[in-house]
């Protein structure tokens, strides 16, 4: 059984997320995704639209998803990577090379970002509407 893990926020689900999980699952048999938290994301200068708990709801929903767990720092990677015996690390394109290390301790693939969709644009777009 190979497994597969990768990382994000994962506000405002859109088509691009789908594309990414979808080709994430494809590349082994169970999919992990480390979803980060309210308080990660404070960290990271970021806010999202829904919580912490709304996203892990959505993202459970999704026949991709096999098992969601929080992020809450930068550091922790190579920790689940082992602990969750995780055997490919997946992350979309806008990561290319950012995570080069972790190939000490699995596989590491970054899929072509999908087009044209950001959950940041999406928000921003939203405002502009009465
Ligand atoms: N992703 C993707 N294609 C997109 C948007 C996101 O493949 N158009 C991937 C990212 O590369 C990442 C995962 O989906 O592996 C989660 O990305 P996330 O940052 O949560 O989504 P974005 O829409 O990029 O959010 P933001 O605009 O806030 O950066």
């Amino acid at each position: 059984m190979k497994r597969v893990i990768t990382y994000g926020t994962y506000d405002v689900l859109h088509f691009g997320h789908i594309n990414l999980l979808k080709r994430a699952k494809a590349l082994g048999d169970y999919l992990i995704v480390g979803l980060s938290t309210d308080e990660f994301n404070a960290i990271k200068g970021k806010k999202s639209f829904y919580s912490y708990e709304q996203r892990k709801k959505i993202l459970e929903a999704i026949r991709y998803v096999d098992l969601v767990i929080p992020e809450d720092n930068w550091g922790q990677k190579i920790k689940d990577i082992k602990e969750y015996k995780a055997d490919i690390f997946v992350m979309g394109s806008d990561w290319e090379n950012k995570f080069n290390e972790l190939k000490e301790v699995c596989e590491v693939v970054y899929l072509p970002r999908t087009e044209d969709v950001s959950s940041t644009e999406t928000k921003e777009y939203l405002k502009t509407l009465n």
